[in-house]
């Protein structure tokens, strides 16, 4: 690849990235909570995992399937009743797959502030009619970044 066409890629990479960028709100309502009464974890990771999804489609504009989950950490309890914010943001470019990174924030339904509670990363495969891998970055207007 000349240099030209490789500055022309991190200028698609970084345009789409930046479009990629999801952002899902949730209150944290009884039936999304444990005997704990905190969020479940897996319906944390289900969250997680669709917005990744949403991210990681607007990114490519694809079909796509989760290949993986890598390390979840959960450093801070989300109390029933308080509201959470999910943010994804494409984290690594490859050819045919993307990395997502997911983090979870929480906020009290009647006091201002947010704390970090959760982070992991999700991979996803781009594939095609025979569900076979195809590229992430095929189909994209060099310069405007835009899918044609
Ligand atoms: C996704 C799938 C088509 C990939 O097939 P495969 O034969 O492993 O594909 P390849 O070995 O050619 O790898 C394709 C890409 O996936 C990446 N990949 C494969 N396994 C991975 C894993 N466990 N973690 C992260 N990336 C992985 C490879 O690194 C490669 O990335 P690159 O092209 O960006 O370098 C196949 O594994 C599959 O169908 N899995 C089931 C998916 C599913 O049902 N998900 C749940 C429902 S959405």
């Amino acid at each position: 690849m000349s240099p030209q066409q490789q500055r022309l890629r991190d200028e698609l990479i970084a345009k789409r990235i930046a479009a990629a960028k999801t952002h899902v709100v949730k209150a944290v309502f009884p039936f999304t909570t444990n005997h704990h009464e905190t969020l479940f974890g897996g319906q944390a990771l289900s969250w997680m995992d669709e917005t990744a999804f949403i991210a990681a489609t607007r990114f490519s504009r694809k079909s796509l399937v989760t290949v993986s989950s890598d390390k979840v950490d959960f450093t801070h309890p989300i109390p029933e009743g308080s509201v959470v914010e999910l943010v994804a943001d494409i984290i690594h470019v490859g050819r045919t797959s993307l990395k997502v990174e997911v983090n979870i924030f929480v906020e009290d339904m009647y006091r201002d502030g947010v704390q970090k509670a959760i982070t992991g990363v999700f991979s996803f495969v781009a594939i095609g009619d025979d569900k076979r891998p195809i590229p992430v970055l095929d189909g994209f207007d060099e310069e405007t970044g835009l899918s044609n």
